[in-house]
């Protein structure tokens, strides 16, 4: 043992108490590392904590750029909702800090990683998992999994070696952020016939409270990836940034429902996700226009998996890179614009238009200068129905 931990530190109570227990428990040093995926925390502050408690080194890591760009773009991409409502947020910042983790435990020459996830939850698998891929040889170590502390002996133990813990308002909840979305879970929240109280959503306003007037948003997309936002172009950051702000003024982003995790449980989730949503509303409406109808029916299937995987900790699968090599491929065709209606929390897509589009008003139209014959079309029909017509007269005949 080289007597080197380096532990995943948010500032919170939990990686907190996690440090010094490690400290005790391994009689190891503790090198903290904090990952900026757009959490919005005070990174100073953070690293002040840290050395507090006992960290002998800190590392504060600005990866938002490479969050969005190969973490949250390949989501969108890939349409990516798992169980059809949730943006997988947490699930894609987790490969990403898994990997910094790795990055820095092998700089250091350490022999362990730790994580302050629980043993109820998907993050430990999603760390676990990506760093036993990283790097076989890493020790992994989730001190919440093995303490059986309950939440009150953990602020007992931070009182009693000086821990800062956080006020009470907020402890209630049990929060994660990065700039693709925010979770909240435990308190009151934890009975699914509870209305979640307003105190908890920071990204949104009530649709009730947003602006009475409707609010229009164009976005560009090259190669299924956004690219601007009204005409202007943007950089990764501020596209999700200036998406979070505009959709969330409206009163869109908020998303309540039941979510099946990898380990079994079933629970009430409730997230703050703004920009996914128009983002991948958009993203569906402009594939539509461009790719087949046999692509878009495959792609969907793909799309699922994509997401199923990805909020299953698999990120480092292969499968990945096989359903990303379908995905981008597919994607070399989504180019255009998307225009959207923003208005007390719903979000409208009213128009579209795209170079490769494959729609053809010549065909489509119901006007005299159609180019679509219609004579055709009796001999199709007749053909597409010969099975139906067949099963339906022998079910007659059985049931004579
Ligand atoms: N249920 C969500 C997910 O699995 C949110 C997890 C939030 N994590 C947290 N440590 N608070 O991705």
């Amino acid at each position: 043992m080289s007597g080197k931990i380096v532990l995943a530190y948010s500032g919170g109570l939990d990686t907190s108490v996690a440090i010094r227990w490690l400290i005790e428990n391994y009689r190891c040093g503790v090198i903290t590392v904090t990952v900026d995926v757009g959490q919005g925390e005070d990174l100073k502050l953070i690293q002040e904590f840290a050395e507090r408690i006992g960290a002998e080194k800190h590392y504060s890591i600005d990866a938002r750029e490479e969050f969005v760009k190969d973490y949250v773009y390949p989501a969108i991409r890939a349409n990516a909702m798992y169980q059809g409502k949730y943006p997988i947020s947490t699930a894609l910042s987790r490969p990403l800090i898994a990997s910094k983790l790795v990055e820095i435990a092998k700089r250091e020459g350490a022999d362990a990683v730790a994580h302050g996830c629980t043993g109820k939850g998907n993050d430990q698998v999603r760390f676990d998992v990506t760093i036993s891929a990283l790097a076989p040889d890493l020790k992994i170590i989730a001190p919440i999994r093995e303490w059986g502390l309950s939440r009150e002996e953990e602020i007992k133990y931070a009182q009693e070696h000086g821990i800062p813990i956080p006020d009470k308002r907020q402890s209630q909840y049990s929060i994660d952020k990065n700039l693709y979305g925010r979770s909240i879970e435990c308190g009151v929240l934890e009975d699914p016939s509870v209305e979640p109280p307003e105190e908890v959503f920071e990204w949104t306003v009530a649709p009730e409270k947003s602006p009475d007037k409707p609010e229009y948003l164009t976005i560009g997309f090259d190669a299924g990836t956004p690219i601007s936002i009204n005409g202007s172009k943007m950089d990764p950051v501020t596209m999700i940034m200036s998406l979070n702000n505009i959709v969330g003024r409206n009163g869109i982003g908020r998303i309540d429902h039941i979510e099946d995790r990898i380990v079994g449980i079933k629970s009430r989730e409730v997230y703050e996700c703004p920009a996914s949503i128009v983002l991948i509303e958009a993203h569906k409406d402009l594939e539509k226009c461009v790719l087949t109808r046999h692509e878009l029916a495959f792609k969907h299937l793909v799309d699922n998996e994509w997401a199923v995987a990805v909020y299953s900790g698999l990120w480092m699968d292969p499968l990945l890179e096989d359903l990303n090599a379908f995905i981008n491929k597919s994607q070399e065709r989504v180019e255009g614009e998307v225009k959207l209606k923003l208005y007390k929390g719903a979000c409208q897509i009213v128009g579209r238009k795209s170079p490769k589009s494959l729609y053809n008003q010549k065909l489509a139209t119901y006007g005299v200068d159609t180019i679509f014959n219609q004579t055709k079309a009796a001999g199709f029909t007749e053909l597409w129905g010969l099975q139906t017509k067949i099963a339906n007269i022998a079910r007659r005949r059985l049931e004579r």
